[in-house]
């Protein structure tokens, strides 16, 4: 059981105080009863709310997949640059989401966005090696040589030799090549600097999928949706959060 007016104003309904006086006027029903005590508790799961006669749409997640521009920051707050939850609408600000990983200011493409802590964990965590494949240009040739040294586990400027990861070549020439990287780790700059141990400079980058879950071809840069019940429902299957 939560509070009525802490239940409305994680729903974007307002503060606290405009919500008392929502409640005042007579807007709020619960179950089809005018409550006018804020301080109610009720079940959100259960009871049916309305406000000003419209059934409100009660969930305590939210999971959002944004096609990332390049400029803006993975983070909920920077003190300089413009962060991805920024770019968000208040209803869904609301929630307090926070991205999942993190890809590179420069960097665009498949960005989760959720307030969900367990699938942010399982996500971003080595253990559970989910796939996360990603465009690229290259700022030279490649050829089997590159490919086998990604199969082999590449070696970056620390030292750390990262998990074997497939390389493949979509096109090469001396202009430099396009190509699809999949990793399963989330190393800082990890496939910047797998492509540095080569001697060659990444020069743009895009996710486009983790796991089972595709970047929707349909979202332009900056634009998001939330996912559909059958992307959540097989990233959750995947993750084995049944
Ligand atoms: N690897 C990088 O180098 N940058 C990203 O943003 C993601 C993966």
């Amino acid at each position: 059981m939560e509070r009525l007016d802490k239940v409305l104003s994680n729903l974007g309904y307002g503060s606290r105080k405009e919500i008392k006086l929502l409640m005042k006027n007579g807007e709020v029903e619960v179950d089809g009863e005018v409550i006018k005590d804020s301080s109610i508790k009720v079940d959100p799961e259960k009871s049916i709310i309305k406000v000003s006669g419209e059934e409100i749409n009660y969930r305590e997640y939210i999971y959002i997949m944004m096609n990332k521009p390049a400029g803006v920051v993975s983070a909920t707050f920077d003190n300089y640059d413009e962060t991805v939850v920024d770019l968000l609408d208040y209803e869904d600000s609301v929630f307090n989401p926070f991205p999942v990983g993190r890809l590179d200011k420069d960097t665009e493409g498949l960005l989760l966005i959720t307030n969900d802590g367990v699938l942010n964990h399982r996500l971003t965590s080595p253990k559970w090696h989910v796939d996360k494949l990603y465009y690229a240009d290259i700022d030279k040739p490649l050829g089997e040589e590159d490919i086998k040294a990604f199969e082999k586990g590449i070696v970056l400027d620390d030292g750390y030799k990262c998990l074997p990861a497939k390389l493949e070549i979509i096109s090469s020439s001396e202009d430099g090549s396009e190509v699809k990287v999949t990793i399963q780790e989330g190393k800082y700059h990890q496939v910047k600097r797998m492509f540095e141990s080569l001697e060659k400079n990444v020069i743009y980058l895009k996710r486009m999928r983790m796991g089972n879950l595709i970047l929707d071809e349909n979202l332009d840069l900056g634009e998001y949706r939330e996912l559909s019940e059958k992307e959540l429902l097989e990233l959750k299957d995947m993750l084995e959060m049944g």
